[in-house]
Formats: C-alpha cells, structure tokens, sequence
C-alpha cells in the first residue's frame, strides 16, 4: 500500500480489517517490532481529539518515534501552484512535504474542507499536494471529502457484535446547530460496500452526499422505515451536498431517542463522537449499555495500527 486516504488505496481491505483485530489481541512485547526505528508524524492542519491521540498511541505501541505539529498555527503554507507568495504564505506546500518527508517514514495529514467551495473541497487538493510532494507514505488523519481510519475502526467494530445473520446497518443523517463536513458519512458508505452488510442511508430531502459515494446505496426518507429492524444505527450530520455546506433544516424530529432505538433489532447505537448530546442523539441511547460509541473510539487505535504497518512494508 503505497497511502492510506481511501478504502481504494487498499488491495484487501477484508484481510486489512482482520489484520487490525489480530494486532488488538498480540501481547505488546510483539507489536513493538512492527515499527521499531520508524518515525510518524502527524500535521494537523485543524483540531482532533480521537484522530491524534489514538494515532499517536498505536505509532508508541508500534515501537515508532512519533511527532506531531499542529500546521494549523504558525506561519500558513501555501497549496496553489505558480502563486506569487507576497501574502501571509511563509512556505510552500512542496518544500514543507519534502522536508517533513526527511523526518519521517510516514506522514499522517488532517485537513477539513473549507465547506464554501464544493469543487475545491471535492478535489481533496490539500491531502493531495501533501501525497504529490512528500517521498514517503501519507496516511489521511480526515481529509476534506473522507475519513478512512474512522471507517476502518468502525467496521472493526461491527465485526466484532456481528450477529449471526447478515446485519442492517442504517447510516442516519442526525441534527447539528453547525455546519459540518461529509467526510465521516462518505468514508462510511465507501468501506460498508465492501463489508457484508445490507446498508441503508437515511437522511431529510436536501442532505443528498455526492453522487459517487451514495450511489448503489439504499436511500430512505422516513427515518422511522429505515430503522426498522437495523442491527446497527451510525449517527452522523452532515451538511448539504447540493447547497454546498449549508443547514438547510435542524428538525429535532430527527434526533435519535430510546422511541427510535425500540424500533430496531435491538440495535446498537455508534458515532464517531465527537457527540452534541440531546441535539443528535438523547442520554438514555448514548448512556444505554448497547451504544458502542467507545468501542469505536478504542478501535480508532487498532486501524491506525494496522494501516501503519501496511505502509511500512516495503513497496514493489
Ligand atoms: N472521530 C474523530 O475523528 O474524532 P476527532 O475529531 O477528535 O479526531
């Protein structure tokens, strides 16, 4: 694997999945090889809790040095080519990729879209100068349009409370008093089709995701209907798609509640957190013993480990 920004970088992304459940149940002594005199650093061009942290606990249990900068703060980089930097750009995206590539044996990059410009924010520019310029691996900390190491750590998830049957997992659009990316809802879809799982989208009219991640995907208007039966419920918001970056409604009627949640085979409750309570999903669904909110959080550990050391390996 050459990067890590999409289920598509991944030949096997089944065998990538197992993977990240086997080095979960190794003793520490062995994992600590794995990238023993390797070094991660992780450029976060915008805030992170999970994403940070647990990148930076599974390159330590990798036996990797790792560094992080907040690229955020500071002096500003430049990502357009041929630009005349007289402005408040101190430094070019294409010198600071191949420095921090001397540093480092994988850099790891987050960079929200800016949500004003659908074109711009939909051609990932910013993860993509970094993969252009940098001489080594570059693993996606959440970029403008997906958020694959939340994906990954949410199938690890749902492989691990499979019930015997092929589950329903529904994918539901939730209210958020501001405006947010469509990353984690993309990433999400991209890695169930892979997964065997019959997945269902369930959103407002006007909170469509872009045509090439909802595409074969089974859409449902009525929340209700889509719950029905669903092993799984995935809450997330996310703004429009069409009306590019606007809230175009907030109905609490779409807020999850323990009504809801009675609806399901009972289902269990996930969110990539982080979770405005009471404004997309009650106490009593988040707080209920089901909800597997902290699974997913403690996995985000696992599927960077995994994803680390499939760039590590040496390329063809
Ligand atoms: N889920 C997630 O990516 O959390 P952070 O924004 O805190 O990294």
């Amino acid at each position: 694997m050459k990067h890590f920004t999409s289920v598509h970088d991944v030949d096997d992304p089944q065998a990538l999945m197992e993977r990240a459940l086997a080095l979960k149940k190794l003793p520490p002594e062995a994992l600590l090889e794995i990238g023993r005199h390797k070094t991660l650093v992780l450029l976060f061009l915008n805030p992170s809790l999970r994403t940070r942290l647990s990148t930076q606990k599974a390159g330590f249990s990798l036996g990797m040095q790792v560094m992080v900068h907040n690229a955020g703060q500071g002096w500003q980089l430049e990502f357009e080519e041929g630009n005349i930097m007289n402005g408040d750009k101190a430094e070019h995206v294409k010198e600071a990729a191949a420095v921090i590539s001397q540093y480092a044996d994988i850099i790891g990059v987050r960079t929200f879209p800016g949500l004003k410009d659908r074109a711009a924010d939909y051609q990932d520019a910013i993860l993509k100068q970094f993969m252009r310029y940098a001489t080594v691996p570059v693993v996606s900390l959440e970029s403008a349009i997906r958020h694959p190491l939340q994906s990954l750590a949410d199938w690890l998830t749902i492989t691990e409370h499979r019930p015997a049957h092929r589950p329903k997992v529904v994918l539901s659009w939730a209210p958020h008093p501001r405006p947010l990316p469509q990353a984690v809802a993309n990433s999400f879809i991209e890695w169930m089709k892979v997964a065997d799982v019959d997945l269902t989208v369930a959103h407002p009219e006007g909170y469509e995701l872009a045509p090439e991640f909802h595409e074969g995907t089974a859409v449902e208007h009525d929340q209700r209907k889509a719950l029905d039966g669903a092993d799984f419920v995935y809450v997330k918001n996310w703004s429009s798609y069409h009306d590019y970056g606007q809230v175009k409604i907030n109905s609490p009627e779409w807020m999850i509640t323990p009504e809801k949640m009675s609806l399901t085979r009972e289902g269990r409750f996930m969110h990539c957190l982080p979770v405005r309570r009471n404004v997309v999903i009650a106490d009593a669904v988040i707080d209920h013993p089901r909800s597997l909110h902290l699974q997913q959080s403690h996995n985000r550990t696992w599927a960077a480990a995994a994803a680390i050391e499939a760039l590590l390996q040496p390329q063809n």
